[in-house]
This record gives structure tokens, sequence and C-alpha cells, in this order.
């Protein structure tokens, strides 16, 4: 819309209007274009430690491995409750910066009880979108005893986290865990209540999006291979496939086909993965932008699949959008349209940041 006025009463839209609009405060966006807040449905903000010589050898050719998430593990046990929470609130505030208005973040870096809960109860300060994620890799000291790990997973692991989480996640992938070992993830998360995600096809072909269709899971995250079946049967199902271009960019991986997948009809998201291993972006412009570059969608997609499409995978329909009676979260972009996300790389074009009816101070 050109020339509109977004109503806001408390942390709520009451209505888009024509400019003139009654109110006791008036934010001039002065021919900003304003956006919807971008919905993140797929991070991994609470972990400790760094890994820039990993992305350094990958950039002289070594290639992404999975294994580095033990890196992190280690790194992750080994920090306090308070340094853990500091470090992810330090990113979620330059995540509100970006403009990112609401998220999902996973544990995965604990794989012990203990140091999963502690995860979990610090992503639950940030968001309502908690995903439990034991089954993210085998710590070492599973090793060779990937079944004992899932009973753990399913057990004692998932009680500690389950009164903090919304979802349970797997990652369906060779380096990860096979079909069977996710199944029985799923179906234990399922049983205690909690929505089903899954993490597939992100090195390759395999059978992640088949079972993340057949679970009914919201959202099957990665999606870079995608057979003409996976395709099919996304199309066909309530799940939606969530790209994450930044991390086939870190990775040097080829990026997802998503105009073969939104021509098909699939339901498609786009989110960051920031993490310290495949993806430390908290910039969904930048997403944005290789979406748009490199995977082939239009402004309007990408931008679509940023917002609505994010809220989709995280089964909300308070978010993603500006329309009465949805959550006030809004961008005012540096910029007279949402093309400039694409047009102008790389420039940090994120105004200011409103949400629930707020706008987000700037901290240094
Ligand atoms: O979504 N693929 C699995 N998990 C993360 C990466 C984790 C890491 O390398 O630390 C991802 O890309």
């Amino acid at each position: 819309m050109r020339h509109a006025a977004v109503l806001i009463d408390g942390e709520r839209v009451a209505a888009i209007e024509r400019p003139g609009a009654a109110g006791d405060e008036q934010l001039d966006a002065a021919g900003r274009c304003v956006i919807p807040g971008f919905v993140d449905s797929h991070t991994h903000l609470v972990f400790a430690g760094d890994r820039a010589d990993e992305f350094a050898a990958r950039m002289a050719g070594r290639p992404y491995a999975a294994s580095g998430i033990k890196v992190t593990t280690a790194a992750t046990r080994a920090a306090s409750q308070d340094e853990l929470r500091a470090l992810a609130h330090a990113r979620r505030g330059e995540g509100i910066r970006a403009g990112i208005t609401h998220l999902e973040v996973k544990s995965g870096y604990g794989l012990e009880p203990e140091a999963e809960r502690r995860s979990c109860e610090v992503a639950a300060e940030l968001t309502d979108d908690v995903t439990f994620l034991g089954a993210h890799a085998l710590p070492p000291e599973y090793e060779e005893r990937a079944d004992d790990y899932v009973d753990l997973v399913c057990g004692e692991m998932l009680e500690a986290c389950r009164p903090y989480s919304r979802w349970i996640d797997v990652f369906c992938e060779e380096g990860g865990f096979d079909a069977d070992q996710c199944r029985t993830v799923l179906e234990a998360g399922r049983d205690a209540g909690l929505g089903l995600r899954v993490h597939g096809n992100q090195l390759g072909l395999g059978p992640g999006v088949r079972l993340a269709v057949e679970m009914g899971a919201a959202s099957v995250d990665h999606c870079t291979y995608l057979s003409d079946e996976d395709v099919e049967a996304l199309a066909a199902s309530d799940t939606v496939a969530t790209f994450l271009p930044a991390t086939d960019f870190s990775t040097r991986q080829p990026y997802p086909d998503a105009r073969r997948a939104i021509d098909a009809g699939v339901s498609v998201a786009i989110a960051t993965n920031c993490n310290p291993g495949s993806s430390y972006t908290t910039s969904m412009a930048f997403c944005i932008a290789l979406a748009v570059r490199d995977m082939h969608m239009t402004p309007e997609e990408a931008l679509s699949a940023a917002t609505t499409g994010g809220a989709r995978a995280l089964r909300r329909d308070d978010v993603g959008r500006l329309a009465p009676g949805t959550r006030a979260d809004a961008v005012v972009l540096r910029a007279p349209s949402y093309t400039h996300l694409v047009y102008r790389p790389g420039v940090p074009l994120v105004g200011s940041t409103i949400a629930k009816g707020r706008v987000q101070p700037i901290h240094a």
C-alpha cells in the first residue's frame, strides 16, 4: 500500500488506515517502506565458542562437516549459565537491530540432559518458540552407541527440556541420525505434546523431507537437495520447506532450487540458521538477497518467505504480517521499497524495529 498508516493499540495492530489517523503518538516513516518484522524460524542462538578457523579452512577448500558441532558442544558445556545467557541475549539484540521481531531458538549444543535443559531455559528467555534438538549430533561419550543416545534423548533429556519447549527437532542426515532414529525421537516428542520439525536434505538427497511430510512436521529445514518425489510430497502436504541460503553461502554448497519448489506449489520460508558452524549471521536481509540472486525468487516472494513464510513454519498467524489483530511487529526501512533489500546488498537498511508496538532501543 502507498500512503498508509498502521494504527497500533498496545501490542497489537488495531487498523491499517490512511495517514492522518488519530493516535497519541506518531512515528512518521517519511515515505520510507514499512514491512512486517522478520520471522526467523530457524536459529541456534544458544552456544559458546567460535569456529572462525573452521570457516577459514572451508574457504580454503575443506568441505563442511557436521562433526564441527562437537567443537561447539565442548565450549557450550564448559560455559556457565550466565555466560550462555549473555551470549544468547547479545545475539538476540543483533537480530532485533536487523529487523527480526520473532524467532525460533533451538538447543542442540549441550547433548546431555542438564546442558540441554539449561540451553532450553536460556532460549525460553528469548522466545516462546523454543525447540529441543537433543538429536543434533552424537556426543563423543556415545560414539558407536547411537541407539543408547536416542534412548537418552527420548527419556531423561526430553523430560528435562519439555517444560521450556514448544517443538522437537532432529538432524536427519548422514553424520546426524538415520530415518528410524529420527522417527523414534519425533514420536517421543509428539507423545510429550511437542510439535515437529526436521533438519533434512542439507548435505545430499536423503530421507529427511519425506519423513517430515510423513510425520506431519510443521517444517523441514535446509532442503538444499530435493528430488522430484520430495517436491511432490511437500506440495501435497502442510509441511513448509524452509530454505537457509546463508548456510549454502557459508558452506560453499549449491543453493536450493526454490523456483522449482514454489512453481510446484510448495509452501516456503527462509531463515538465517544463525549458528557458529554453518551460518553465523543474524541478517535476514542478506538471506533475502541470496534468495533472490541465487535461488531465483522474486523480491516479493523472498520478503513473504521471511515474514509470513516463517510464521507458517511456526504455525502462527499472529506474526509475519500487518493486519488488524496481529502483533504490532514492523520494520521501517531506510529505503523507499523492499526491493532495496536486494538492490543494496550489505547496506544496513533497517531504520527502526518495532516489536509488540514499541520502537526498540538501539544499543551499541
Ligand atoms: O542447521 N545441520 C545441522 N545443524 C546446524 C549446523 C551446526 C553446526 O555446524 O554447528 C545447521 O546448519
